[in-house]
């Protein structure tokens, strides 16, 4: 199997942005999600006209994922349609480290990866 790196998934990842659906807040993100066995899973924000139904990047990743059985997971590139960089929100915060607590995070602008750990002190367990 052939292995992903970095900048294989941040391509992955703009292009997954390209389907974004955010006619309301006209902001794309992108998501490529990379499983211990070697399948990249993407995934972009699609909205809803009732705003709060909205689903993020990252989480459409990873239900895409794990309802196809992979949920392990080592790395994680994130992108977005904004000059500056883009964080996880907190749901998708929670809603990674349950599977994954161990993943890199990596956003598209910053050199170094982060660690859920990191991101989400004190989490609720
Ligand atoms: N969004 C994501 O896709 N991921 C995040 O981690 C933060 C926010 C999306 C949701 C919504 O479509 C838009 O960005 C603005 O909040």
């Amino acid at each position: 199997m052939e292995m992903k790196s970095q900048a294989d998934l941040l391509i992955l990842a703009k292009k997954a942005m390209e389907s974004s659906y955010s006619p309301y807040s006209k902001f794309k993100v992108g998501a490529a999600l990379y499983s211990k066995d070697g399948k990249v899973f993407t995934g972009t924000n699609i909205e809803n006209i009732s705003y709060g139904l909205t689903m993020c990047a990252e989480r459409v990743a990873l239900f895409k994922a794990v309802s196809e059985g992979h949920t392990i997971f080592t790395d994680l590139v994130l992108t977005s349609s904004t000059q500056s960089p883009t964080f996880p929100c907190g749901a998708c915060r929670q809603v990674l480290i349950e599977f994954s607590p161990e993943i890199k995070i990596h956003i598209d602008g910053i050199s170094k990866h982060y660690l859920l750990d990191d991101l989400l002190p004190n989490r609720f367990k």
